[in-house]
């Protein structure tokens, strides 16, 4: 199964979110491949956020490596689930060309936390530390809904 995870620039939260997924799918095995990318390529070629590296650090979780890139036409077809931080990302990918015949596998990652309202992971890049921790919190809940939802 391939995973992606979409947010505006790709350093801040889907980067968590990648990284996050991947501990839980390699502490419990699971056959997942992850990635992330964002809508913009403003920052193609950069490791994640310093506040977002230290923050996910704080909480056991190591996304220094990691490179932003931006999502491609190519990435619809190729991964079977995609999970946007918010309904702006949502609308960013309706203006692809594959998106209809990819929309089926593009979920708002706030589904996992409350499907009846799902909410946004807010963007953190003009917020504070409090707002780093925010989108940890939320991301590990999401993942923690989705691994028992598909794999238990
Ligand atoms: P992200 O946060 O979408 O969570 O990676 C942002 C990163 C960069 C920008 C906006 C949001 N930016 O405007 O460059």
């Amino acid at each position: 199964m391939k995973v992606l995870f979409v947010c505006l620039g790709n350093i801040c939260r889907s980067p968590v979110a990648e990284g996050i997924f991947r501990q839980l799918s390699e502490r419990e095995s699971l056959p997942i491949h992850l990635d992330s990318a964002g809508i913009i390529d403003t920052h193609r070629g950069e490791n994640p956020d310093p506040r977002s590296i230290a923050n996910a650090r704080r909480n056991g979780v190591d996304i220094s490596q990691l490179v932003s890139r931006p999502i491609t036409e190519s990435d619809l077809l190729e991964f079977d689930q995609i999970f946007v931080m918010d309904k702006k990302n949502l609308e960013a990918l309706e203006k692809f060309r594959n998106y209809a015949q990819a929309s089926h596998k593009i979920v708002l990652t706030g589904h996992y936390i409350n499907p009846t309202s799902p909410p946004n992971i807010p963007d953190p890049y003009y917020g504070t530390e409090k707002d780093f921790q925010q989108v940890f919190d939320l991301l590990h809940r999401a993942a923690e809904a989705w691994k028992r939802q598909h794999f238990s």
